[in-house]
């Protein structure tokens, strides 16, 4: 039998990195089944020329036809277009995708360059700020905005679940939940109970059986992150916290360019990496394509195929760590093609 995925590059650099994670997934040869790659529209770029961000067909198509998909990365204007609304957040939402994997790892040889990371951000993926619900009124003082924050005990229970089995999949077996419940005591205060109370055992000193956890404010986490990564290893976050976390900790190892995510459902799974569609890099074939190789590395372990995902994984650590054919985000002189054939070589 074959892999389906469907493959979404959609704009920008997206559409460089895409075909690197394909790549990748074809030099594996005989350790996944064979793949099969079924091309799918989405985007600003065919919003333009369509109408619609997310066409129905490439919904239906991932329900019905592709066993796992990989996403390159979207265009949102900062203003508001009639009409149009990000489809990475749709589907996320429509695939039920609740969580957002995000793994940070320095392979660097050299920690006084790059600090020593390696933790994994585990950002919910469905609701809080990103339920787009904004409203503005016009007032006798001017405008008036407003956004509402959604969070409930059952989208915190399955993401607090996921952030502990990750947990226990690792070494350090420590769980940090990020929240601001000192101020916003009824929305993050429920995040926080409802994770705590997730492995449904007595707390003893700070600890579950094997798992540690301890939490942190969301702005003391960034200052922490930046002082003593080390101290992180399992971060679960809010929606909104977790996207800016990671881009964070992204910084710490490098550039965005390095870090892949999944966004896993209970029976779904699309990799994508976390940077945008960077406009001021695009066409010009120096877009780093690592992030998107370690999405299809990660997309294949979720899928089981963990010998896959380490052979690319174990790939682009060596080409990082001999640091000869490198993107210039990483101050390499190399395009982006010759990246991804030094990976190939070595997958
Ligand atoms: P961005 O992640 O696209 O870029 C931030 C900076 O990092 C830029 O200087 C860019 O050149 C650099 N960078 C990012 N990925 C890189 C790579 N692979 N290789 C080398 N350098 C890289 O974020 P920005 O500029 O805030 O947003 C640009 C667009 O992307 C916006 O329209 C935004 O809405 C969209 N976006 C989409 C995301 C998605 O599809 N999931 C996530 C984040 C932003
Ligand atoms: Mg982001």
């Amino acid at each position: 039998s074959s892999l389906k995925i469907g493959m979404l590059p959609a704009d920008g650099i997206g559409r460089e990195v895409l075909p690197a994670a394909r790549a990748a997934i074809l030099a594996l040869g005989s350790s996944v089944p064979k793949p099969e790659f079924i091309d799918l529209m989405a985007g600003f770029e065919y919003f333009t020329r369509s109408g619609t961000a997310l066409p129905d067909e490439t919904v239906d198509a991932l329900k019905n036809e592709c066993d796992c998909a990989l996403f390159g990365a979207v265009s949102s204007p900062s203003k508001k277009v009639i009409g149009y609304s990000s489809p990475i957040v749709a589907l996320r939402k429509k695939l039920d995708l609740y969580a957002n994997i995000r793994p940070v790892k320095s392979v660097s040889v050299d920690p006084a360059v790059n600090p020593v990371v390696d933790l994994v951000v585990i950002r919910e993926n469905t609701e809080c700020l990103y339920v787009k619900q904004e409203t503005q009124v016009v007032t006798e003082n001017g405008k008036e905005a407003r956004a509402t924050r959604l969070i409930t005990e059952r989208a915190s229970r399955r993401i607090g679940d996921m952030a502990f089995r990750t947990a226990l999949t690792r070494p350090r077996k420590h769980v940090t939940i990020i929240h601001k419940s000192n101020v916003l005591s009824i929305t993050d205060g429920l995040f926080r109970e409802t994770v705590r109370s997730v492995p449904g055992l007595p707390e003893v000193n700070g600890r579950y059986g094997d798992i540690t956890i301890a939490e942190q404010l969301v702005d003391s986490a960034v200052y922490r992150l930046f002082r003593e990564p080390e101290i992180y290893d399992v971060m679960v976050a809010p929606n909104l916290y977790g996207d800016i976390i990671s881009d964070a900790a992204a910084a710490l190892v490098g550039s965005l360019g390095l870090v892949p995510s999944v966004n896993a459902g209970d029976s779904f799974v699309m990799g994508e990496p976390v940077h945008g569609s960077a406009p001021d890099i695009a066409g010009q074939n120096i877009a780093n394509p690592l992030a998107a190789m370690r999405s299809a590395a990660l997309m294949l372990r979720h899928l089981g195929y963990g010998e896959g995902a380490d052979r690319i994984e174990n790939a682009v650590d060596v080409v990082i760590r001999e640091g000869k054919v490198l993107t210039p985000d990483l101050g390499g002189k190399s395009k982006t093609s010759e990246v991804v054939d030094e990976v190939v070589k070595r997958i």
